[in-house]
This record gives C-alpha cells, structure tokens and sequence, in this order.
C-alpha cells in the first residue's frame, strides 16, 4: 500500500496497518471506510469553506468521463508520463478516479488519489481498489513524507502549492491541468450571454513559481465533440454551482450539438533540477 502519513496537526507520523484501519507512534486512528476508501479527514475539514464537489457535480462529471470525452487529453498527458516502476504518483482532487488507471496501469500499488468529497473518492475506490484512496482536504496538508512522490497530478484540481513541493522529489514532476479559453464556449455564450474566454496559463506559471516549481513544458488540447441534451445537462451541472441552477434550466432546451473542449496542460520541475537540465 502507499505510506502515508498522520493528518493531526502536527504529528506527522508514519501511518501503518492497525485493525480495521491505520494507526500512527502516538495512538491516533484512522477508518477504512467500507468502500475501502482511507479517512484521513480532521474535524476542522468539516466546517471546511470549500468541503469538495457535491454529490451532483461529482455524478455528472462522472457521467460525463463515462461517455469518453476525456479520450483525447489523457492521449495528449500520456507522453509526461514517467514510465519508470518506482514512481509514487499522487493525484490532487482525484474525483471519480477516471484518469489514475487511464494513465498509469499497472501501477496501483504505487498511485494514491486524494478527495475532499465523500461520493467522489467513494466511485475513484470502486473503479480500481488495488490503489490507495484518500479521503482529505489537499489544502490544509498532504498526508505523505517530504520528497517522497515522483509525480504529482493536479487535473482541474487543488494546487496547494507549498505542498506540492514539499512532497515531491527533486527529479519529481507535476503535471497541471486548468480549462482553456474555449472549454464549453458554446455552452458558456448561451448561459452568460457572452462566453468569458479567461486564459490562465500566466497566473498557474506564476503561483507554482512562487512555491519554487518552474514550468518546464506545456500544450494546449482542444476537441470538438457532439453532444446529447443529457450531456449538456451534465456539463452545466459540473461546471456551475447549485446556486446558479437558473442558468442550468436557461440552456435545459438547448438540444444536442457540438462544444468544444478545450484545456492548457503544463509541467513543472522542482527549480533546483529544472536549472540543471
Ligand atoms: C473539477 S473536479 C476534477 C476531478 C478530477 N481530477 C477530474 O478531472 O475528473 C475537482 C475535484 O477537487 C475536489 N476538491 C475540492 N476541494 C478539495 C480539497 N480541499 N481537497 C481535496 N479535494 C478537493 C472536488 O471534490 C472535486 O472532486
Ligand atoms: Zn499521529
């Protein structure tokens, strides 16, 4: 199984298996959860301002991967990816679990995705239990050892940046996936009557620099693909929250078409071995 490590606050210590769950030096315990996911949530993670996605976005977003629309952007990460057997991977804001398997089979012994959403990790557990899932908030601290992973995902995801760095190896990657500009356009210029095209490749390059880790690679992917109404529900529903549910029924008519997707892929290095290539 993937080590991890303590989650109260300032223990750190290794986690290791105690009956029915995992245990750390100085007595704290963690549950398997039966859907064999591990929770390594802490009390304050509850009262949490951003408590993960919500049972529906995680559905529809699942809906959604299950149709194949991710087919194309795990084909454009697939030659980031360290080929090498000792590679830890760790996987931030894994959701349903689609692209641990899609990107590194055979290597679940050494893959550990981490959800802040109970039905999220739930699904990512279900879809391949031979790897190691976590139920956590990836911004209040990662649960492994310092340079002790090899490739960090972060897929329309966290990017507790501090962390990110701490956590990987010097010879380490992280591979960082955000929307682009025409993600979903179609479907954006009809619920907000113009489309807000927002690149954000400068402002992630220089976040992850200010953490010390340098963009050493990156691409852009774009498809266009045909859609059911039923499809178009589920995008709205993945990319808006409840609170905007007037602007999902506004585009509930809108029949079957064509949308883009669209989304910037970049890689980054730790600075001290970036420097050295
Ligand atoms: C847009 S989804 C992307 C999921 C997956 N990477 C994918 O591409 O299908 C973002 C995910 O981040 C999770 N998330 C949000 N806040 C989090 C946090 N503080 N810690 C861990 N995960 C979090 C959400 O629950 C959700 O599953
Ligand atoms: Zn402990």
């Amino acid at each position: 199984m993937f080590e991890l490590r303590c989650t109260v606050r300032n223990c750190n210590q290794p986690l290791t298996g105690v009956e029915g769950g995992l245990g750390c030096g100085a007595g704290h315990r963690f549950d398997r959860a039966k859907e064999g996911y591990w929770n390594l949530t802490q009390p304050q993670d509850k009262k949490s301002a951003n408590p993960g996605d919500h049972r529906e976005a995680v559905l529809a977003r699942h809906r959604w991967l299950q149709c194949g629309h991710a087919a194309g952007l795990i084909g454009a990460l697939r030659p980031w990816i360290p080929v090498s057997d000792l590679v830890r991977v760790l996987d931030l804001g894994c959701g349903d679990g689609t692209f641990g398997p899609a990107l590194f089979p055979g290597g679940a012994a050494r893959f550990c995705g981490i959800d802040l959403s109970r039905p999220a990790i739930k699904l990512a557990a279900r879809r391949w239990a031979e790897a190691t899932w976590v139920l956590a908030n990836a911004d209040r601290g990662l649960p492994v050892d310092d340079s002790s992973v090899q490739c960090v995902l972060s897929l329309f995801g966290r990017r507790p940046v501090a962390e990110i760095s701490r956590v990987l190896s010097a010879d380490g990657i992280c591979i960082v996936a955000v929307p682009g500009e025409e993600d979903l356009i179609e479907l954006r210029e009809q619920v907000q009557k113009e489309g807000k095209r927002r690149n954000r490749v400068a402002a992630i390059v220089q976040e992850m620099e200010s953490g010390g880790l340098v963009c050493v690679d990156q691409k852009h992917w774009q498809a266009q693909v045909n859609v059911t109404a039923g499809q178009i529900a589920d995008a709205l529903a993945m990319t808006y929250r409840a609170g905007r549910r007037s602007e999902q029924s506004l585009v509930a008519s809108i029949d079957a078409s064509t949308v883009t997707l669209a989304a910037d892929l970049l890689k980054f290095r730790p600075a001290s071995e970036a420097q050295s290539l």
